[in-house]
Protein backbone atom coordinates (compact mmCIF):
# COMPACT_ATOMS: atom_id res chain seq x y z
CA UNK A 1 0.00 0.00 0.00
CA UNK A 2 1.18 3.43 -1.07
CA UNK A 3 1.42 6.29 1.78
CA UNK A 4 -0.90 9.22 1.75
CA UNK A 5 -0.51 11.73 -0.92
CA UNK A 6 1.18 15.07 0.50
CA UNK A 7 -0.55 18.22 0.31
CA UNK A 8 1.18 21.19 0.52
CA UNK A 9 0.13 24.85 -0.47
CA UNK A 10 2.44 27.56 -2.15
CA UNK A 11 1.49 31.46 -1.92
CA UNK A 12 3.90 33.16 -4.68
CA UNK A 13 6.71 31.60 -6.61
CA UNK A 14 9.44 31.50 -3.66
CA UNK A 15 6.89 28.86 -2.24
CA UNK A 16 7.03 26.72 -5.36
CA UNK A 17 10.92 27.24 -5.34
CA UNK A 18 10.30 25.76 -2.11
CA UNK A 19 8.63 23.05 -3.26
CA UNK A 20 10.50 22.29 -5.73
CA UNK A 21 13.94 22.17 -3.38
CA UNK A 22 12.10 19.82 -1.15
CA UNK A 23 11.73 17.56 -3.73
CA UNK A 24 15.21 18.25 -5.76
CA UNK A 25 17.11 17.39 -2.17
CA UNK A 26 15.89 13.94 -2.75
CA UNK A 27 15.68 13.11 -6.23
CA UNK A 28 18.11 9.87 -7.02
CA UNK A 29 18.81 8.75 -11.02
CA UNK A 30 16.75 7.08 -13.07
CA UNK A 31 13.68 9.00 -10.98
CA UNK A 32 10.61 9.73 -13.23
CA UNK A 33 8.14 13.02 -12.05
CA UNK A 34 5.44 13.74 -13.61
CA UNK A 35 3.89 17.12 -13.13
CA UNK A 36 0.01 16.80 -13.60
CA UNK A 37 -2.11 20.28 -14.01
CA UNK A 38 -4.23 22.41 -16.81
CA UNK A 39 -2.05 25.40 -18.85
CA UNK A 40 -0.20 28.14 -17.31
CA UNK A 41 -0.51 25.64 -13.72
CA UNK A 42 3.28 26.40 -13.22
CA UNK A 43 4.35 23.37 -14.45
CA UNK A 44 7.55 24.55 -16.58
CA UNK A 45 8.28 27.27 -13.39
CA UNK A 46 8.35 23.80 -11.18
CA UNK A 47 11.21 22.55 -13.48
CA UNK A 48 12.51 25.93 -13.83
CA UNK A 49 12.95 25.83 -9.87
CA UNK A 50 13.62 22.04 -9.64
CA UNK A 51 16.16 22.51 -12.02
CA UNK A 52 17.97 25.71 -10.00
CA UNK A 53 17.61 23.73 -6.81
CA UNK A 54 19.91 21.26 -8.19
CA UNK A 55 22.12 23.54 -9.76
CA UNK A 56 21.32 24.01 -13.23
CA UNK A 57 22.91 27.18 -14.28
CA UNK A 58 21.33 26.93 -18.17
CA UNK A 59 17.78 28.27 -18.52
CA UNK A 60 15.21 26.28 -18.52
CA UNK A 61 12.53 26.60 -20.71
CA UNK A 62 9.83 25.11 -22.24
CA UNK A 63 10.21 21.82 -24.51
CA UNK A 64 6.62 21.82 -25.89
CA UNK A 65 8.10 21.73 -29.52
CA UNK A 66 11.16 19.55 -29.52
CA UNK A 67 9.31 17.62 -26.65
CA UNK A 68 12.24 16.56 -24.70
CA UNK A 69 15.36 19.33 -23.35
CA UNK A 70 17.96 17.88 -21.40
CA UNK A 71 20.01 19.50 -18.55
CA UNK A 72 23.30 19.25 -16.39
CA UNK A 73 21.72 19.86 -12.87
CA UNK A 74 24.87 19.16 -10.13
CA UNK A 75 25.54 15.71 -9.90
CA UNK A 76 21.80 15.26 -12.29
CA UNK A 77 21.27 14.76 -15.51
CA UNK A 78 17.29 15.96 -15.98
CA UNK A 79 15.32 15.40 -19.05
CA UNK A 80 12.75 17.69 -19.42
CA UNK A 81 9.70 16.33 -21.19
CA UNK A 82 6.67 17.92 -22.64
CA UNK A 83 3.94 15.41 -24.09
CA UNK A 84 1.17 18.79 -24.47
CA UNK A 85 1.86 17.84 -28.21
CA UNK A 86 2.45 14.03 -28.15
CA UNK A 87 -0.07 13.07 -31.08
CA UNK A 88 -0.23 9.55 -30.33
CA UNK A 89 1.18 7.17 -27.76
CA UNK A 90 3.21 5.18 -30.30
CA UNK A 91 5.58 9.07 -30.19
CA UNK A 92 5.97 8.17 -26.71
CA UNK A 93 8.18 5.25 -27.45
CA UNK A 94 10.14 7.36 -30.06
CA UNK A 95 11.44 9.84 -27.22
CA UNK A 96 13.47 6.83 -25.78
CA UNK A 97 12.94 7.84 -22.07
CA UNK A 98 13.12 4.16 -20.86
CA UNK A 99 17.05 4.24 -22.47
CA UNK A 100 17.23 7.75 -21.00
CA UNK A 101 16.00 7.06 -17.76
CA UNK A 102 18.04 3.72 -17.73
CA UNK A 103 21.47 5.62 -18.34
CA UNK A 104 20.66 7.21 -14.69
CA UNK A 105 18.70 10.62 -16.30
CA UNK A 106 15.63 12.22 -14.25
CA UNK A 107 12.60 12.35 -15.84
CA UNK A 108 10.96 15.31 -14.85
CA UNK A 109 7.21 14.84 -17.51
CA UNK A 110 5.08 17.88 -18.36
CA UNK A 111 1.27 16.71 -18.78
CA UNK A 112 2.63 13.25 -17.23
CA UNK A 113 -1.22 11.76 -17.02
CA UNK A 114 -0.75 11.44 -20.94
CA UNK A 115 2.06 8.92 -20.44
CA UNK A 116 -0.92 6.61 -19.49
CA UNK A 117 1.77 4.83 -16.89
CA UNK A 118 4.43 3.66 -19.62
CA UNK A 119 7.14 5.13 -16.90
CA UNK A 120 6.65 2.23 -14.56
CA UNK A 121 6.88 3.99 -11.11
CA UNK A 122 7.10 7.76 -10.58
CA UNK A 123 6.56 10.77 -8.20
CA UNK A 124 3.17 12.31 -9.50
CA UNK A 125 2.67 16.36 -8.72
CA UNK A 126 -0.45 17.64 -9.39
CA UNK A 127 -0.58 21.70 -9.27
CA UNK A 128 -3.58 23.38 -8.92
CA UNK A 129 -3.89 26.89 -9.96
CA UNK A 130 -5.91 28.99 -6.75
CA UNK A 131 -5.90 31.86 -8.12
CA UNK A 132 -3.33 34.83 -8.57
CA UNK A 133 -0.23 33.37 -7.48
CA UNK A 134 -1.25 30.70 -4.98
CA UNK A 135 -1.12 27.10 -6.16
CA UNK A 136 -1.35 23.46 -4.82
CA UNK A 137 0.18 20.59 -5.11
CA UNK A 138 -0.68 17.32 -4.16
CA UNK A 139 2.22 14.82 -4.88
CA UNK A 140 1.58 10.98 -5.11
CA UNK A 141 4.00 8.02 -4.66
CA UNK A 142 2.96 6.45 -7.73
CA UNK A 143 4.50 2.92 -7.72
CA UNK A 144 6.32 2.56 -4.02
CA UNK A 145 9.56 4.32 -5.33
CA UNK A 146 9.46 6.95 -2.53
CA UNK A 147 8.46 5.09 -0.23
CA UNK A 148 11.89 5.28 1.68
CA UNK A 149 12.04 9.02 1.21
CA UNK A 150 8.11 9.59 2.03
CA UNK A 151 9.07 10.87 5.39
CA UNK A 152 11.60 13.19 4.85
CA UNK A 153 9.71 13.93 1.95
CA UNK A 154 7.20 14.63 4.25
CA UNK A 155 9.38 16.72 6.71
CA UNK A 156 10.91 18.67 3.88
CA UNK A 157 7.56 19.94 2.43
CA UNK A 158 6.38 21.12 6.13
CA UNK A 159 9.51 23.33 6.54
CA UNK A 160 8.94 24.52 2.87
CA UNK A 161 5.16 25.52 3.27
N1 LIG B 1 3.26 30.15 -7.15
C1 LIG B 1 3.57 30.03 -8.45
N2 LIG B 1 4.15 28.91 -8.89
C2 LIG B 1 4.43 28.75 -10.20
N3 LIG B 1 4.22 29.67 -11.14
C3 LIG B 1 3.65 30.81 -10.74
C4 LIG B 1 3.32 31.04 -9.39
N4 LIG B 1 2.79 32.27 -9.30
C5 LIG B 1 2.78 32.77 -10.53
N5 LIG B 1 3.30 31.91 -11.41
C6 LIG B 1 3.41 32.16 -12.84
O1 LIG B 1 2.48 31.33 -13.50
C7 LIG B 1 3.01 31.01 -14.78
C8 LIG B 1 3.03 29.50 -14.92
O2 LIG B 1 3.44 29.22 -16.22
P1 LIG B 1 4.11 27.85 -16.63
O3 LIG B 1 4.61 28.02 -18.00
O4 LIG B 1 5.05 27.40 -15.59
O5 LIG B 1 2.83 26.90 -16.61
P2 LIG B 1 2.71 25.46 -17.28
O6 LIG B 1 1.85 24.67 -16.36
O7 LIG B 1 4.02 24.92 -17.64
O8 LIG B 1 1.88 25.81 -18.59
P3 LIG B 1 1.72 24.94 -19.95
O9 LIG B 1 0.49 24.12 -19.73
O10 LIG B 1 1.53 25.98 -21.00
O11 LIG B 1 2.95 24.12 -20.12
C9 LIG B 1 4.40 31.61 -14.87
O12 LIG B 1 4.32 32.85 -15.51
C10 LIG B 1 4.77 31.78 -13.41
O13 LIG B 1 5.72 32.78 -13.15
MG1 LIG C 1 4.82 24.22 -19.43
Amino acid sequence: MSADPIVVRASDRAGTAAVASAVAGLLRPRDAVLLVGGLGAGKTAFVQELCAALGATEPVTSPTFNLVHHHSAGALEVCHVDLYRLERTGELDDLGLDDLQDAGAVLVVEWGDLAGGALGGALSVAIEDLGGTARRFELTDEGGQWASRWPALGRALAAAS
